[in-house]
């Protein structure tokens, strides 16, 4: 990898500064942005709409935390050690953007995956989520539960490395 830098506020990383901050100032482009900051949904949202700005055609944004275990785990604020927030909330947002292709990797706690589309595969997104809430941030844990395979279109690693 040519250029890898990491941004946290607090630990780690290259640059010491919120998300925020850094895409204000930031005027480079990626091949791959792995977003795992801070789990609330409003704040990974602006993260995700960031990262497309900045991701290069062809190039892979990826998102931890998106499958949460239990109720607890996606609390916020948060209750529990083991613990990934409302991440999933913005990514089923994301899902129903037709530009974009969208699968969550059955891999650690949940590794959303977005392609835009057209550039790695052709044509249309293969498997957009029609949905039309108005607050996506009001979806409820239930809701996941019951249809988190289709909201989130889980995809085994095996079959994710065929697509990128
Ligand atoms: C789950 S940890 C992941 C740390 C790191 N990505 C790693 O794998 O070692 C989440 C990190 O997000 C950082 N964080 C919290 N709010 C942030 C923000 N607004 N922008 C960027 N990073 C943030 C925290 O300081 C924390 O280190």
């Amino acid at each position: 990898m040519q250029k890898k830098i990491g941004v946290d506020p607090f630990t780690g990383g290259t640059h010491r500064m919120t998300s925020d901050e850094f895409f204000y100032k930031n005027k480079d482009k990626f091949d791959c942005i792995f977003i795992d900051a801070l789990h609330h949904y409003n704040q990974v949202k602006k993260d995700i709409n960031n990262s497309l700005k900045y991701i290069n055609d062809g190039g892979i944004v990826l998102i931890h935390d998106c499958l949460p275990q239990n109720i607890e785990a996606q609390s916020v604020p948060r209750t529990t050690i083991d613990w990934n927030g409302d991440v999933w909330k913005a990514f089923v947002e994301i899902r129903t953007n037709s530009n974009l292709n969208t699968y969550t990797c059955f891999a650690d706690h949940g590794i959303g995956v977005i392609l835009k589309v057209g550039v790695i595969l052709k044509g249309k997104n293969e498997n957009p989520l029609n949905l039309n809430i108005k607050d996506y941030k009001k979806l409820k844990f239930l809701d996941y539960y019951k249809n988190h395979y289709e909201m989130m279109n889980i995809i085994e690693y095996e079959d994710l490395i065929k697509i990128i």
